[in-house]
């Protein structure tokens, strides 16, 4: 791009969603083309760096163990997520659900280039996770979710439940005992390690921060982990 040009954007799709309009489109950078995901006119993500997106699913699985791993991933996004758990061999299905309705259809088309749409273990759902997760039995050996900006800044109010006592309960009781429950967060939240960490159905919680370069700045992400204990209550 020459100095003063206005920067190249091509919209993929725009739609009304479950909380306004979702938007995703495609804008030029020095270093190639990126993918933008704005919801409600607010921008929800690029695909710019995406390494703590995917190691929310690579943290979570590498403390898992056996094949034939069940993961459900709580937000789709640009599929970052969900195409890392892919990425594991051990991983026999990925179950994603996401809110937004045109963001699943966007994906069945192929718009979303780091999802492998095709992969025959993944399964994309409309709906709200936390719904999802309070109406599940215990069967997922690793529940990942990142559907706000994390605890600190939701990108939905209706999702604070999420992070309180009865949100985690249920994301835990979602998992096979020995299963791993992980939160995205884009600060870190040692408030949040510490309620999951009081859970009597929790055990090896850690807070992990993530330290990433971004427009000259350096940004401290962090995952939440914790693993449901082989005797739950
Ligand atoms: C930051 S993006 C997720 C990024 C994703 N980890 C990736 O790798 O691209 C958050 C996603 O969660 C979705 N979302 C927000 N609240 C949700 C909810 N309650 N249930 C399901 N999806 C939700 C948003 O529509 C958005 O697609």
């Amino acid at each position: 791009m020459t100095g003063g040009e206005a920067p190249f954007r091509e919209e993929l799709g725009r739609a009304p969603g479950a909380y306004g309009e979702v938007l995703l489109r495609r804008r030029a950078a020095d270093d190639g083309e990126h993918l933008e995901l704005v919801v409600d006119g607010v921008f929800a993500m690029d695909d710019v760096d995406t390494a703590t997106e995917r190691a929310l699913a690579t943290e979570a699985l590498r403390r898992c163990r056996g094949q034939g791993l069940t993961v459900l991933v709580g937000g789709l996004g640009l599929g970052c997520t969900a195409a890392a758990a892919l990425a594991d061999p051990r991983v026999a299905a990925v179950e994603v659900v996401e809110v937004q309705p045109p963001l699943v259809d966007w994906a069945r088309e192929g718009l979303l280039p780091a999802l492998p749409v095709a992969d025959p273990r993944l399964r994309l759902r409309v709906g709200d996770v936390a719904a999802h997760l309070s109406g599940t039995r215990a069967r997922y050996d690793a529940v990942l979710l990142d559907v706000d900006n994390g605890p600190v800044f939701l990108v939905h109010p209706a999702n604070a439940g999420l992070y309180e006592e009865p949100g985690l309960a249920a994301a835990l009781g979602a998992l096979r005992p020995g299963g791993m429950l992980a939160i995205w967060s884009s600060a870190p939240v040692p408030e949040l390690a510490g309620r999951l960490a009081g859970r009597s159905g929790a055990a090896d919680v850690e807070h992990v921060v993530l330290a990433v370069e971004r427009d000259g700045r350096r940004h401290e992400y962090a995952l939440v982990l914790g693993r449901r204990a082989a005797q739950a209550s």
